[in-house]
């Protein structure tokens, strides 16, 4: 008998006891939606479904086969233990209608989770119900849109965006029914403030920005960024999903900001792109903190309530609570890593990134556009490889495959040219870093010919790029 959180032994006893009915079909469903001969499901044994799933799990590349240094997406290794204690049944088996009473521990680690991305990130409140990093950001323009309302200052209608923005950032904006306004960036890919200055106005809504931002660079202006803002009456927001680089050293709240969202499926031990859950809990300032959605875990003497008295919250932006287990894993890789921890898995981040980079400028093969010191992340162009060999990044990419790692991002940001964007994180060693920079430098080395055909040794070739995400081949294949 398996042991459960839920259900009694007695009950099981009983359950097991019974003989299994043949199941009827129900009495309440007309007869012609029920179905008049068996589904057509493929008639396979255990051995060939097994051998199927193991082969496709085969034909993917993930953080635990190898470096995977994609731009952006904080691609490190997830500490397993996180992932053991978030699938204790004490956890997993609990249900979002049990009565709050028999809760209490998995509200006691959301509302202490709460405490540490405060401390984190230096905010008032936070919210933990968004599933995403966009998601984050969507929730923070609409919180944008009910503070200047509740100002009578609803003909905000503009939110301002940096071109070195990730997509995300104008999607959301737009989404929440604000206007886009580009900014462009300086010659040192920074924030430029005389622009800036000249674009805010009465009609801005919110500043949107990231810090260091998408090229890797720190925006040192950002004093004066958030004075720049705040006179104008817009809100500032940070998209915190670049937070492994400044754990432990700066915090967004100390830096002005009024928003912040975090991607704890990238900087807080939850695999990142891997399809499953992710979390975008969004961090407030005191002035917008009686808007955060509802319920809200608050403490009252010993015990932990999800309370709903909150008379002006935006109201719900997920069911229940969010994506639980996530949490727990953020909780645990924080309390498990300390303060002192986090601040060193930054150092590490931005060490990787600049030791990379300064090995490959000497290799030169590749060019730097912009400011040279960068924190966890840089961006390479090969615009040169382009005009001199006829080689572009994609290209480079699909041949690192063949080369058994994964390939930088592609062509982001946009206002660099054939870009390479390269994050290697604090999880790398410097064996993996200096495998790494060899097969990046030697590919750009090689025939053209051979290259623009590349990959050869994957088990899909080379597809088409939209093809691949607007049609994808889904049915079961004798592979
Ligand atoms: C800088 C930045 N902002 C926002 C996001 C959006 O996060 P999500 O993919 O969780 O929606 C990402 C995603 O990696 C990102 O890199």
């Amino acid at each position: 008998m398996f042991k459960s959180a839920v259900y009694s032994e007695p009950f099981l006893n009983e359950l097991h006891s019974k003989p299994i009915e043949k199941p009827t079909p129900h009495k309440s469903i007309p007869s012609t939606l029920i179905r008049k001969k068996p589904l057509d499901l493929p008639n396979l044994d255990e051995t060939q479904i097994i051998r199927h799933f193991h082969h496709l799990s085969q034909m993917n590349f993930g953080v635990d086969t190898g470096i995977y240094p994609l731009g952006s997406c904080t691609m490190k290794y997830n500490p397993r233990i996180n992932e053991v204690i978030s699938n204790w049944d004490k956890f997993s088996c609990i249900h979002p209608y049990q009565d709050e009473s028999t809760v209490q521990g998995t509200l006691q680690m959301m509302y202490e989770l709460e405490q540490m991305l405060k401390e984190i990130t230096g905010m008032y409140a936070f919210s933990l119900q968004p599933a995403a990093g966009a998601h984050g950001e969507f929730l923070g323009m609409i919180l944008t849109k009910q503070y200047h309302t509740s100002k009578n200052e609803s003909d905000r209608i503009n939110v301002i965006v940096p071109d070195t923005a990730h997509g995300t950032n104008p999607a959301s904006a737009s989404m929440a029914g604000y206007n886009v306004i580009e900014l462009p960036s300086t010659k040192d890919g920074a924030v430029d403030v005389d622009v800036l200055e000249k674009t805010i106005n009465d009609k801005t809504a919110c500043f949107m920005l990231t810090n260091p931002n998408t090229l890797g660079i720190f925006e040192s202006d950002i004093d004066e960024i958030a004075r720049i803002v705040h006179d104008a009456g817009s809100l500032l927001y940070y998209d915190g999903a670049n937070m492994n680089a400044i754990m432990g050293k700066a915090r967004p709240g100390d830096m002005g900001f009024d928003i912040v969202h975090l991607n704890l499926h990238k900087t807080f031990a939850t695999p990142h792109g891997g399809g499953g859950p992710g979390s975008g809990p969004v961090g407030v300032g005191k002035k917008l903190e009686q808007f955060l959605p509802i319920p809200r875990v608050i403490k009252k003497k010993e015990n932990y309530h999800l309370s709903n008295d909150f008379k002006e919250s935006i109201g719900k932006i997920k069911q229940f609570y969010g994506n639980v287990s996530v949490l727990l894993k953020a909780y645990c890789y924080i309390t498990l890593m300390g303060g002192n921890g986090l601040k060193e898995a930054s150092e590490v981040a931005v060490l990787n990134a600049n030791y990379m980079k300064e090995k490959i400028l000497q290799k030169g093969s590749y060019e730097l556009p912009f400011r040279s010191l960068r924190k966890h992340e840089f961006v390479l162009s090969c615009e040169s490889l382009l005009k001199k060999k006829g080689i572009r990044a994609m290209d480079i990419a699909k041949h690192l495959l063949d080369n058994g790692v994964h390939p930088p991002t592609v062509y982001f940001p946009l206002i660099v040219k054939e870009a390479l964007m390269i994050e290697p994180t604090e999880t790398e060693s410097k064996y993996d870093l200096d495998c790494y920079i060899e097969t990046l430098c030697k590919i750009a080395d090689e025939d053209t010919e051979k290259i623009k055909d590349s990959p050869y040794n994957t088990p899909v070739r080379r597809v088409n790029e939209v093809d691949a995400t607007k049609k994808p081949v889904l049915t079961w294949n004798q592979i």
